[in-house]
């Protein structure tokens, strides 16, 4: 690679040194250094979490952008980032296995009772719970990208009915695939355990609410580890507090860290967590770029490319 390639590192509220650091360890003939307001050093890629406004009139000379995650709504938002720069996501990079397990811990604890298991010995009662059967509880995943397709087929193999849902067709071995808004009413009509692996985006943002969760099956239980932006949360609460649904697991939130005043918190019928389901992992994250990097400087395409009409 030529020793001319220049990399930004912006991610604010990030350490950027062991960033930096092990990028270099990958990329030896690179430069690569941190972003600040008042440095004005152009470079050829980006490698960005929610960088600030200000961040793309410092960089006008960018080749390609790198996001630091699956998700590209916060970067969407940044009003100039310019839509001719190849914004590239995170393709699984660890993050798939780790998504797979978390959702599958959240489905198996809700089929199996776990939580009603633990307050029972919690009291020092002993009662051994019948096993549930697995096929009254059909999961229905949203979003069938690199993390969705991972996830349906985890819960698959733990003998689970999954269908999954995406907004363009997909084929998956033993996963009864709908597309697109069409087929959003029977897919939601046959699941019990809601998993949401959307992208944000306009056609999205909302998309668990009052009227969608209605159509699951009785006693839905709904698993969001995407954004909080997809969940309408009064609407989530009210069906809880009628009973229509029998509870959810949450990673993530529209305002994280969840706020202290928020019902969510002390909901008995609600498991929350940090927006910790899969976190970025440095080491595969920068491998990944890093082998993107020497491709594009090679001329090849690469995969990952976010396509900005659609948003993700
Ligand atoms: C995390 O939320 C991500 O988008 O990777």
């Amino acid at each position: 690679m030529s020793a001319a390639v220049r990399i930004v590192f912006c991610a604010p509220g990030v350490r950027p040194e062991p960033w930096i650091r092990e990028l270099a360890d990958r990329l030896p003939d690179a430069e690569i250094f941190a972003w600040s307001n008042d440095q004005q050093r152009a470079a050829d890629y980006a490698v960005v979490w929610t960088p600030p406004d200000g961040f793309f009139a410092t960089q006008t000379k960018l080749k390609a952008l790198f996001n630091l995650g699956a998700g590209v709504d916060g970067l969407m938002q940044v009003a100039s980032l310019t839509p001719e720069l190849p914004v590239i996501r995170l393709e699984d990079a660890g993050m798939a296995s780790l998504m797979a397990e978390y959702v599958c811990q959240a489905a198996i604890r809700h089929a199996r009772e776990l939580d009603a298991v633990e307050a029972d010995t919690r009291t020092g009662l002993w009662k051994p719970r019948k096993p549930t059967d697995r096929a009254d509880y059909p999961v229905g995943v949203m979003g069938l990208g690199t993390l969705g397709a991972r996830v349906a087929k985890a819960l698959s193999l733990f003998d689970f009915p999954v269908s999954g849902w995406a907004r363009s067709a997909k084929a998956l071995a033993g996963i009864l695939c709908y597309a697109g808004p069409n087929e959003l009413d029977e897919f939601l009509r046959s699941t019990r355990i809601l998993v949401c692996v959307l992208p944000l985006t306009l056609d999205t943002e909302n998309i668990l609410n009052r009227e969608n969760l209605n159509k699951l099956l009785p006693n839905a239980y709904l698993i969001n580890v995407a954004r909080g932006g997809h969940l309408v949360d009064d609407d989530l609460l009210v069906l809880l507090d009628t009973g229509r649904m029998a509870g959810a697991t949450l990673d993530v939130f529209r305002e994280e860290p969840l706020p202290a005043s928020h019902r969510f918190w002390r909901h008995p019928n609600i498991v929350l967590t940090p927006h910790c389901s899969a976190l970025t992992q440095r080491d595969k994250t920068l491998a990944q770029i890093a082998q993107k990097i020497e491709a594009l400087e090679r001329g090849e395409p690469v995969a990952g490319v976010v396509q900005r009409e659609r948003g993700y």
